[in-house]
């Protein structure tokens, strides 16, 4: 097996309370800049609009974060034909240029850490603890996709006597960019700078309610240094603006990380020649998960239970990656949910501006009511094990555990996307792995156990993109998880990890007679 050593940049280190006290005054500073209008980015230029959104506080939804203007579909059009005429200058710009500036965006970030954080809290309900290596992520996506390109850029010489043969890289084109708010940060600029570093003009389309993040890393970008018309920042409504900018002829590809409905609707419409389109578009679609973590009776319960709470109730559930399923085996099966129950209850719930919140709110309105829905149709088929009470003034939804969930129940089978976590009992290892298996995804997934024929076959047989053994399942780290599923999770594609650049590049090879 090859090593690969990248140097990770540090998270913060909260038992220091001077950078406890940075985070608070990055919190005031912030909180002075709230309600401010952000504009989209078309051709170096700040744009009005016509329309707006408001981003609002999922902690406290009575404070506007701030309004977003989004564009309309002329603005779109603009948008892609500047990124048209900038293409050819940017394909020739030498890959270690375009490497200095992305690189230079994550030294950015660093220096903006606090305020980064502060924004994270305040317009996506994030903790300090979950929002400081999400910052981290960012900036090693910066610095490791940068250097992914400096080696991809070397090429490959296949020559043979009288004749070379070289394989190279080249830009895509117009490349569409579609981002979630449950890592505002992270998700989006890893995508974002994967696609500008591998020479393709690149356009960003946040989620509405984390735009003003998106813009936040819009400003970093240009402040580094891409030129214009390269990177734009095009906030807008993703089922009317977003889905024209998929269809849009000009565009070469589209990377989206989101729900599996809207994964599946990008892939299926930018499969559709337009008129006058010469090329065949590129999908990445990162999708949802229903992930399963497999606790056995050999299982260090203590670490079991703190990896499941943490993997399930982090950021209130509201990762791809999170821990929705937990499968015990029979002779543990009390056990470990009396623990569970307990452990979950001592989570402190409410505003994540407050040093000691580990739960916070959910995103939005829609969130909360979904999440409630599929909370009742859990009563309908399995007893509650716990239901905690939500704090009232943000979209706060208190955990709830399920006991005894089997396969084909809803909340067994369907991603929920918030605190909700169904436990589900098996009589042996290899039921516990069929029913981890037994949905549509295969994202994340995880075991406790110090049964070395037990980890074995899961390495064999569990069916997920990331598979962990005693430990929690969320917070893959760039260069040493590199991360994605496959099933209806998403196409494969590897975030942080040596493949993931391939995807924004169109190979060559040149021959010479010689
Ligand atoms: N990469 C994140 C995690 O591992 C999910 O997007 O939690």
């Amino acid at each position: 097996l090859k090593t690969q050593n990248f140097p990770n940049v540090p998270d913060t280190d909260y038992a220091d309370i001077s950078h406890r006290q940075e985070i608070q005054q990055a919190l005031q500073r912030v909180r002075q800049q709230l309600g401010k209008t952000y504009l989209p980015v078309i051709n170096g230029e700040f744009v009005q609009t016509e329309n707006y959104a408001e981003s609002l506080n999922p902690s406290n939804f009575s404070e506007q974060v701030g309004r977003i203007g989004l564009i309309s579909i002329e603005q779109a059009d603009q948008a892609i034909a500047a990124a048209k005429a900038a293409f050819p200058a940017w394909k020739k710009t030498p890959a270690r240029d375009r490497a200095t500036i992305i690189r230079r965006a994550g030294d950015l970030m660093e220096q903006r850490r606090e305020d980064l954080i502060a924004w994270m809290v305040l317009e996506t309900g994030k903790t300090v603890r979950e929002a400081d290596p999400e910052v981290s992520e960012a900036i090693d996506f910066c610095h490791y996709y940068a250097d992914e390109m400096e080696r991809l850029d070397s090429g490959v010489a296949y020559d043979f006597p009288g004749e070379t043969n070289r394989y190279h890289y080249q830009p895509r084109g117009i490349s569409l960019i579609i981002s979630p708010w449950n890592f505002p940060l992270a998700i989006p600029v890893g995508m974002t700078v994967a696609s500008l570093v591998a020479g393709n003009c690149t356009l960003l389309k946040p989620a509405e309610v984390s735009s003003i993040i998106g813009s936040k890393i819009a400003e970093i970008l240009l402040e580094a240094g891409i030129p214009n018309g390269v990177f734009q920042f095009v906030p807008g409504k993703g089922a009317t603006v977003g889905a024209h900018m998929v269809k849009h002829r000009d565009v070469h590809m589209i990377t989206f990380t989101g729900s599996q409905e809207v994964g599946c609707r990008i892939y299926r419409e930018a499969a559709e020649l337009q008129p006058g389109q010469k090329h065949l578009k590129r999908v990445i679609a990162e999708m949802g998960g229903k992930n399963a973590v497999i606790v056995d009776e050999s299982a260090d319960l203590d670490q079991a239970v703190q990896g499941v709470v943490q993997s399930a109730f982090g950021y209130s559930g509201q990762k791809c990656s999170a821990c929705s399923r937990v499968i015990v085996l029979e002779p543990i099966y009390e056990l470990f949910l009396a623990r569970l129950v307990e452990a979950t209850r001592s989570l402190n719930l409410g505003n994540t501006e407050l040093p000691g919140t580990k739960v916070g709110p959910v995103i939005d309105a829609n969130a909360q009511t979904r999440i409630k829905e599929y909370i009742e149709k859990g009563r309908l088929q399995s007893p509650v094990a716990l239901e905690m009470s939500a704090p009232v003034g943000g979209y706060f939804v208190g955990p709830v555990i399920f006991r005894d969930v089997l396969l084909d129940h809803t909340i067994a089978q369907e991603e929920i996307f918030g605190p909700v976590l169904a436990v589900m009992q098996a009589t042996s290892f290899d039921q516990a792995i069929a029913i981890a298996n037994g949905t549509n995804y295969a994202l994340t997934g995880g075991l406790y156990s110090r049964t070395p024929s037990h980890i074995e076959q899961a390495q064999q047989e569990f069916e997920v993109g990331n598979l962990y053994i005693n430990r929690g399942i969320t917070g893959a780290i760039v260069a040493r998880q590199p991360f994605g599923g496959f099933k209806l999770s998403g196409v494969g594609s590897k975030a942080g990890g040596p493949d993931y650049l391939l995807q924004f590049l169109e190979p060559r090879v040149i021959t010479e007679n010689i």
